[in-house]
């Protein structure tokens, strides 16, 4: 995957340019050649010398340095590379790339390139929820470019939230997904996974049996696939796959703000076991029992249905909009009623009586209903239901 490809790796001002390193060296172990580009800022974090050590060429650092331009122009710097990565990419270059910039090398080389690109955010929480910041992502998503991260967790300057620069092996897992340039590469995929827990009172809540294993495994397939992958998951028993961005929920309302946050997208395809209900009266303290041995009585108001919501929306909406159909009687009529009522464009359906050992077995045997018709697949591992999906989804975005 990596031997013999040349990586052009912008490094723009952060504190995470520590980890670029580490990314470079595990770059050059796995066989790629890394021409390394500092921003004047980026000289801030980490030394040019210590950068030109590890990927052993020269640092590239000045748009107006003559003898580079003789040696080699700055486009024929960018076009010399299989794929362009931006690590860490700090909020003021993601801003001048979606503005169209070219006032120092980094900027000039990503507007002069006609490479791949792929970009892992790295700002403090704030600027990365601001909605300067947000507007500029969804431009270039738009403009094709392909992102990895960021995590959430606790950050260099104290704070905590979303804004961390992906760790090395997902910046690799999807420098390979660039590389590979799967038929989905360059695409923007949501995947709802997982039950939803909706609370009845602070430490106990209503569930369901779903295990997030087909929803996983999906995830796992488009990203194979090249599919920049937005994985909305509830509570699940298995972990999330690598490679993808993971946004952990818990209650169905939860999963559909972060569902919208994710837009726009290519394709989203809901494959949560999403509560219908929730308790409307939760209570904020934990519940007693008391001495009249009453139980207590719950109150539910209906969920916002996620899909119809996304497979209902005007101007956004993704091409293809898929949900899934788990039904325990008259499948097939259950799961084309439900694709019309919630006008979605594929419905996955299948049977979860507790006999066919599908709700938290390791296989499935689904029906896909289309607007061509239906067809029903033979009894397969749920990785492979997933690998089959992601190939007729690849096939209907291509
Ligand atoms: O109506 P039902 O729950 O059977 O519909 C199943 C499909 O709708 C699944 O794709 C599921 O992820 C989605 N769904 C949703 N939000 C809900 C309920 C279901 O996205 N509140």
């Amino acid at each position: 995957m990596f031997t013999g490809k040349r990586i052009l790796l912008i490094v723009s001002g952060g504190i995470a340019a520590y980890k670029t390193l580490d990314l470079i060296r595990r770059l050059r172990e796995r066989g790629a050649a890394v021409t390394p580009v500092l921003t004047r800022a980026a000289q801030e974090f980490v030394t040019p010398l210590s950068v030109s050590a590890l990927a052993g060429e020269k640092v590239y650092r000045d748009l107006f340095d003559l003898t580079d331009e003789a040696e080699m122009g700055h486009i024929q710097l960018s076009r010399a590379a299989d794929l362009v990565v931006v690590a860490p990419a700090t909020a003021n270059l993601m801003a001048r790339m979606a503005g169209g910039l070219a006032d120092d090398l980094a900027s000039t080389l990503l507007l002069a390139t006609d490479t791949p690109v792929l970009i892992a955010p790295s700002m403090n929480v704030r600027m990365w929820e601001h909605p300067a910041t947000q507007r500029n992502l969804d431009q270039l998503r738009a403009d094709g470019i392909a992102v990895v991260g960021p995590d959430a967790g606790d950050m260099a300057c104290g704070e905590y939230g979303p804004g961390r620069m992906a760790e090395v092996p997902e910046i690799l897992t999807a420098i390979a997904a660039a590389l590979a340039g799967g038929p989905l590469a360059g695409r923007r995929i949501v995947v709802t996974s997982g039950p939803t827990h909706e609370p009845i009172d602070p430490v106990r809540y209503i569930a369901n049996r779903s295990s997030g294993a087909q929803g996983t495994a999906l995830a796992r397939a488009l990203a194979a696939l090249g599919a920049e992958v937005v994985f909305v998951t509830g509570p699940a028993d298995v972990p999330p796959p690598a490679g993808v961005q993971v946004v952990a929920v818990d209650t169905a309302r939860e999963m559909l703000a972060a569902v919208q946050d994710a837009l726009p997208a290519d394709a989203a395809v809901f494959a949560a076991a999403v509560a219908d209900w929730r308790v409307a009266n939760a209570a904020a303290q934990k519940i007693k029992k008391d001495a009249t041995g009453a139980p207590p009585a719950l109150k539910f108001a209906q969920n916002p249905d996620i899909l119809a919501t996304v497979a209902g929306m005007g101007p956004g909406r993704p091409a293809l909009v898929v949900g899934f159909a788990a039904e325990t009687d008259e499948v097939l009529a259950h799961a084309t009623a439900k694709r019309a009522r919630k006008g979605c464009d594929w419905i996955v359906a299948n049977d979860v009586s507790p006999a066919t050992g599908i709700m938290g077995g390791t296989e499935n045997e689904v029906t896909l209903i289309t607007a061509d018709g239906a067809e029903t697949w033979p009894r397969l591992s749920k990785d492979a239901v997933a690998t089959r999906l992601a190939a007729r989804i690849a096939e209907a975005l291509s």
